[in-house]
């Protein structure tokens, strides 16, 4: 704790402010005490200058360029980890020892079955439903199925829905994509690994034999890591103020989820693919950037920008390489790669790309892997909700645990009509 303040000035008289350190990062003048003493709010929409809480999960430096999960850089644990290591570490804090991880793969392996009635609850949907109104509906009526894990004040009640919530998610999203393609859902299988057994879930029939390709469990592995937390997004923070409520985790999840879907957030890989493909060839891309510039257009270029990122995001970075690993293996040579490629480096040598900071992100390349292994655009915001669950768990838990969590209740600047008095409907 620092006993440096900050003043603020206001009706003449002067307010000292506590401004608190982190371990690394900008320092936060803490205004909790500001609307008793000076009966004013600050105003900040869409939180650009606000911290809402304190967390020591996940470190972003938007400026470098750097993503660290519990310390550990992003390309280190994308290159060497397994996706259920990074879940364990953002859940406990540190990187298991080899028994707590056999004991962490082992507890996650066995808790991927999920509720045989869950099976009926999916055929209530449309079979042209998208994946995620159908992950929103299915994650939000766990807490229907397994009351056992709901007590959030309850530590081990939080655990277990905790391993409940990473483990059932591939077995649901992969329940998501057979419904829409009519074909029957397919049990996980223990002695797969966690991504290996999705991509069997989704992919095989019980027709043939399956075999896991290791080079696409890999790239879906690391797929899963880049995705796993990624601190106070607008998903995450959706997760943390419905939870503040002490809503049960499984409802917590499924507003992430809802709040994921969103295109200006977890949808933008599905728009970025969308939008290479429009472009289509290497000689449209010029016109296309011009309209991302153009004032008077809303088109924007999907998969470019980032609200923290103002350089490359690292993560864009180990995408792009696992996109051309992908492609390889699968004999692929996709187009689409070519235009990613010419948009690329038409936008980060243009002035205004520049100017603005705008590079790309996670979504750029995302999209174009995904496609290749052989989902359909619908799943990839699925396929994100599924790797995200590990950090909003791990947000969660979090702040259930955190003594200077309070319920979450923004303040407003209030600008419409003042009192006034009712007219009866007649002499309006
Ligand atoms: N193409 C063209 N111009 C852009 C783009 C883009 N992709 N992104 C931002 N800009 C411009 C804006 O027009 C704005 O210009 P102005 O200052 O002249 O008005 C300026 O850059 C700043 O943009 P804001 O929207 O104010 O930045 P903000 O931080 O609110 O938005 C966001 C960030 C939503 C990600 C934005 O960059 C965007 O819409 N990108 C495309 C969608 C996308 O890829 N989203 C994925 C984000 S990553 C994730 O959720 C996993």
């Amino acid at each position: 704790m620092s006993d440096k303040t900050a003043t603020l000035n206001v009706d003449g008289s002067s307010l000292e402010l506590p401004v608190l350190p982190g371990s690394v990062g900008p320092e936060v003048v803490d205004i909790r005490k500001m609307y008793g003493q000076t009966g004013k709010f600050t105003y900040d929409p869409g939180f650009t200058s606000t911290a809402s809480c304190q967390s020591a999960i996940t470190y972003i430096d938007g400026g470098e360029g750097i993503l660290l999960h519990r310390g550990y850089p992003i390309d280190q644990l994308a290159e060497k980890a397994n996706f259920l290591e990074v879940a364990y570490l953002l859940l406990h804090g540190d990187l298991p020892k080899q028994e707590e991880l056999d004991e962490f793969t082992q507890t996650i392996t066995y808790h991927t079955m999920v509720h045989e009635q869950l099976a009926q609850f999916f055929r209530g949907f449309r079979r042209d439903a998208h994946p995620m109104a159908v992950m929103t509906g299915v994650v939000g009526a766990l807490s229907a199925f397994y009351h056992d894990s709901t007590d959030i004040t309850d530590p081990q009640q939080r655990l277990i829905a905790s391993h409940r919530l990473i483990a059932k998610m591939p077995t649901i999203a992969a329940m998501a994509y057979k419904y829409s393609v009519g074909q029957p859902f397919v049990y996980p299988q223990n002695d797969l690994s966690y991504t290996g057994n999705f991509l069997r879930m989704t992919f095989s029939v019980p027709a043939e034999p399956y075999e896991v390709n290791p080079v696409i469990e890999r790239a879906m592995d690391r797929i899963f890591i880049l995705h796993a937390d990624h601190e106070q997004n607008a998903s995450t923070s959706t997760v943390r103020l419905a939870g503040s409520s002490g809503a049960n985790p499984f409802a917590c999840i499924a507003a992430g989820i809802a709040c994921l879907w969103g295109p200006a957030h977890g949808g933008a890989n599905e728009a970025a693919l969308n939008m290479l493909r429009e472009i289509g060839d290497e000689k449209n891309v010029k016109a296309y950037v011009d309209r991302a510039k153009d004032k008077n257009d809303p088109f924007r270029l999907m998969g470019f920008g980032h609200r923290v990122y103002k350089n490359y995001d690292p993560r864009a970075k180990v995408m792009q390489q696992t996109a051309e690993e992908v492609l390889k293996e699968l004999n692929i040579s996709d187009p689409v790669l070519d235009v990613a490629r010419q948009l690329e480096q038409i936008a980060l040598n243009d002035d205004y790309f520049i100017e603005k900071k705008l590079y790309p992100n996670v979504d750029f390349y995302s999209g174009i892997i995904l496609n290749a292994i052989g989902f359909p655009t619908e799943m990839f915001t699925a396929l994100f909700a599924l790797a995200r669950t590990t950090g909003w768990v791990a947000q969660w838990n979090e702040m259930i645990s955190d003594p200077e969590q309070k319920i979450g209740r923004p303040r407003q600047l209030y600008v419409g009509a003042t009192q006034r008095d009712y007219v009866p409907v007649g002499e309006r």
